[in-house]
């Protein structure tokens, strides 16, 4: 395996293509969007810089790592001679299930199609390619090129041979590959979303405020960081969809999304990506504040 292609060149398609070239694979870099590109290729750079500094690599892996990736807006130029195609696009069914039905006919019949995302089907996914036993989840964690695992999701129809290739793959990248079946929230988000619901419906119902309930689970659970604070990282429009996929895949009412949840998602306090969520995020400042909302101030 020698040609990879990411597509997707947002938060986890840089850190994806990043993780890749600099173990030595070529990696094409597909968006639709070219200005997507440029950020994703800076936020490259920044991180080997990063990584230079602190002495984990030297600045001939960091130029190597950049060489190895070229950047496409085209998905037949980007894709087509791909050993294996990563997708990390919009967590959107419709724009996964369009790029997977066209990379089924551009790429050719052994190579390897994995999907990023954090919640749709792989077995749907699947289910629009000519050969589904080669559709498989390779879920990163953010940020991909520090955090070690990779759930590996086998579709319905995934075969050995693949599951295998993968496993062998993110092993050889560093990663501590674990491999799951392919049902709603796969592992990680079945049992971190109901934890980040089950921690905003004890802000909503007046239990405890924003800094309390992220307290007590640091310091309690020696969480590295409370479920309030997490949930403002992954982005609380992120987490909604991943309880809305939770809550109509099972059929359950208790992964049913906080009305509070879904009134911040509605108003746009989606947080970090927003600048305010249940804490308030002023670029440059690192200091963790409570937003005015959960304050008492507004
Ligand atoms: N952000 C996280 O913490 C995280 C963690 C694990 C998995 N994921 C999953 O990774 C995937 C990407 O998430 P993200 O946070 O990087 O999103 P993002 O919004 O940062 O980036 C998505 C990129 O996809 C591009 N895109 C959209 N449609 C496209 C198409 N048809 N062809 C090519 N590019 C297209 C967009 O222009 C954008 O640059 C999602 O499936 C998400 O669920 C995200």
């Amino acid at each position: 395996m020698k040609n990879i292609t990411v597509i997707g060149s947002g938060t986890m398609g840089n850190g994806i293509a990043h993780t890749f070239a600099q173990y030595g694979f070529t990696v094409s870099l597909v968006d639709v969007n070219e200005a997507a590109l440029s950020k994703g290729l800076q936020t490259i750079a920044n991180n080997l810089d990063r990584q230079v500094k602190k002495g984990s690599i030297t600045e001939q892996v960091k130029a190597d790592t950049l060489a190895n990736i070229t950047t496409y807006t085209d998905l037949t130029a980007g894709a087509q001679n791909a050993d294996l195609v990563v997708e990390a696009a919009t967590e959107n069914p419709d724009i996964k299930l369009n790029l997977f039905k066209q990379l089924s006919d551009i790429c050719g019949e052994d190579t390897i199609l994995a999907s990023n995302t954090s919640s749709i089907s792989i077995t749907r996914i699947a289910s629009v390619t000519k050969k589904p036993g080669n559709v498989i989840g390779m879920h990163f964690m953010n940020p991909v090129p520090v955090m070690k695992l990779v759930e590996v999701i086998r579709g319905y129809s995934t075969t050995n041979e693949v599951t295998s290739t993968i496993m062998a793959l993110s092993r050889h990248l560093g990663k501590d590959p674990v491999e799951v079946n392919d049902y709603p929230g796969f592992v990680a988000n079945r049992i971190l979303m109901p934890m980040i619901n089950e921690a905003i419906y004890t802000l909503y119902e007046g239990v405890a405020g924003v800094h309390e309930i992220d307290t007590v689970m640091k310091l309690g659970m020696a969480h590295p960081m409370g479920p309030l604070q997490l949930a403002d990282f992954i982005g609380l429009d992120v987490c909604l969809a991943i309880l809305n996929v939770l809550h109509s895949g099972f059929g359950n009412p208790k992964y049913a999304p906080c009305p509070l949840l879904v009134n911040m998602v509605t108003a746009g306090s989606t947080g970090v990506k927003s600048g305010n969520g249940f804490y308030k995020y002023t670029p440059g400042s690192k200091e963790l504040v409570v937003a005015d909302k959960f304050n008492g101030e507004s």
